[in-house]
């Protein structure tokens, strides 16, 4: 620990106890790797502050002394960006503590959550209240609500409610020199100049703090409805989508997947059936709603719906889940993947967007190109179809050593990659963000001007630089200030 750390230290035990500080090694270690297991930090110290006071006071005194600071929620992140660095030059701060939901109103339709509010714990509170919080994920256990707002979270109910984005409506936040923004009043028209929360949003812990958030909930289910069909081609796939959406804005989500990755997932996750043949090319999971007890219900919709797709031969199989038991077990097959994935070692992991139309031709194409320009690997591409955003990972070839491999090939590989999104006009992180993995890429990719706005909102917000350090952008040396 360096004497300003012991110093920072020090003073947060008097103040706030030993609830709100530990310098325990073996406490601290289970928050020090990333989820994919691909970064490993280091902390002298875990901050657990109970209170935005205490954050405020966090905050501001490691600004006095210097001491850098990388706020954490749930620790799922993809891109390293809630691991500190690995010379201990930084402090954890968890939010996991402030998991207080505030206040929830299914009048109003909003719901106050503290930053360390478990996503499944805001959602079950919703549904309690006959409302929804309509953003869900895999890691819906474990990831924070300040984290899915510091990310701009996606998940799989995009496709009609937006990503973290669209559902904040407020947002209580400690800035870099410790002070407090409260934009918490979900107001529904506010013009006093730049907007902090939008700025927040997206930061990755970078510009701020997220201590609490409005956010916005709609209508619980009456109903809902989960088909599990097997395709040809993403191009089918998206036609498919195309002919749904119509006709129908019931359907929240529809989720893209190639059968090799329906098969890792089914030898990885014991005791889960097929919904269909795992020899299907590719497989989709659509999930349609009735929130008024007048509407069709979901799964007669989806019947109707899908008989066209299966005599036309757009779509080769179908099966409505005929339980909600089933339909969990679908959705368990397509929010296990991530898991899979890791246990079948390491994969160089991509979360691009490309405009939706052009998204058929990228997966296949792109894969095509990748395996090419790598003979022997082999690519999946899988997600939210209907956000023009796929999981494009590029595994070893078979008999090589993957970890070596992926050390000598990963970094030639993403490039390969993120010069075809770009070159399709596309994004090289469509929902998780850029952290400490995409930071090269993203400064290769963009435009210097671009950059150099990045970098003048990071100095001046954070002129010395403490909020999460190497993450998302890094301030050219001659901006911090001595
Ligand atoms: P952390 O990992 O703890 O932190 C993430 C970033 O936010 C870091 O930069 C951190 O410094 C910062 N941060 C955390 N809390 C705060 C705060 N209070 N104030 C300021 N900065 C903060 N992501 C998607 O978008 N879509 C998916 O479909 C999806 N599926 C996933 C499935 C699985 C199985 C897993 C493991 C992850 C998945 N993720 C997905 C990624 C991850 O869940 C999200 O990025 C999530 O938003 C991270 O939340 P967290 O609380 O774990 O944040
Ligand atoms: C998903 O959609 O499953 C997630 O974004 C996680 C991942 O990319 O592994
Ligand atoms: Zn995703």
């Amino acid at each position: 620990m360096t004497p300003a750390q012991s110093q920072l230290v020090e003073t947060l035990l008097q103040r706030f106890g030993p609830k709100a500080v530990t310098t325990d090694a073996d406490a601290i270690a289970p928050w020090l790797r990333d989820w994919r297991g691909r970064y490993q930090g280091a902390a002298p110290a875990l901050l657990s502050p109970g209170s935005t006071g205490e954050v405020a006071a966090i905050v501001g005194l490691a600004a006095e002394a210097g001491v850098a600071l990388v706020p954490q929620g749930g620790n799922t992140g993809m891109v390293g960006g809630a691991t500190p660095p690995a010379d201990g030059s930084a402090l954890l701060v968890s939010l996991r503590r402030m998991n207080r939901i505030r206040s929830l109103s299914a009048t109003s339709n909003l719901a106050v959550a503290e930053a360390g509010v478990i996503l499944a714990d805001l959602r079950d509170a919703a549904e309690a209240e006959g409302r929804r919080f309509p953003l869900d994920l895999g890691a819906r256990g474990s990831a924070t609500i300040g984290g899915l707002v510091s990310t701009n979270a996606g998940g799989t109910q995009v496709l009609r409610f937006g990503n973290m984005r669209s559902l904040v409506a407020g947002v209580e936040a400690v800035l870099p020199d410790g002070s407090i923004h409260n934009g918490i009043a979900a107001l529904k028209k506010d013009n006093r100049g730049y907007d902090l929360n939008q700025l927040l949003i997206g930061a990755e812990g970078t510009l701020g703090i997220v201590t609490a958030t409005t956010l916005r909930l709609v209508p619980g289910l009456v109903s809902r409805a989960v088909a599990w069909v097997g395709l040809k081609n993403p191009a089918d796939a998206l036609a498919l989508l195309r002919s749904l959406d119509a006709t129908t804005s019931a359907v929240e989500s529809f989720e893209i997947m190639p059968g090799r990755t329906v098969r890792l997932v089914l030898d990885h996750v014991p005791g889960i059936r097929p919904p269909l043949g795992a020899d299907q090319p590719w497989h989709v999971l659509i999930e349609a709603v009735a929130t008024d007890p007048a509407a069709e219900p979901p799964a007669e919709l989806l019947e109707r719906l899908l008989a066209p797709a299966l005599e036309s031969g757009l779509a080769s199989d179908a099966v409505i889940a005929a339980s909600e038991a089933q339909a969990e077990s679908f959705w368990r097959i397509r929010h296990s993947i991530s898991e899979a994935e890791r246990a079948a070692g390491p994969a160089v992991q991509h979360d691009i967007s490309v405009p939706v139309d052009d998204m058929p031709r990228f997966m296949v194409e792109g894969g095509a190109a990748t395996e090419a320009r790598f003979p022997g690997s082999s690519t999946v591409a899988y997600g939210h179809l209907g956000d023009g955003n796929v999981h494009f990972h590029v595994r070893a070839p078979e008999g090589a050593d993957p970890e070596h491999w992926y050390a000598e090939q990963a970094p030639a590989i993403s490039r390969f990659v993120h010069d075809m999104v770009v070159a399709a006009g596309g994004s090289i992180s469509a929902e998780h963000g850029i952290g400490q993995m995409k930071r090269a890429e993203l400064e290769r990719l963009s435009a210097p001007s671009r950059m150099t706005v990045l970098r003048a909102i990071k100095a001046g917000l954070d002129p010395k630089g403490i909020l999460n350090p190497g993450k998302l952008v890094v301030l050219a040396p001659a901006l911090t200030s001595p």
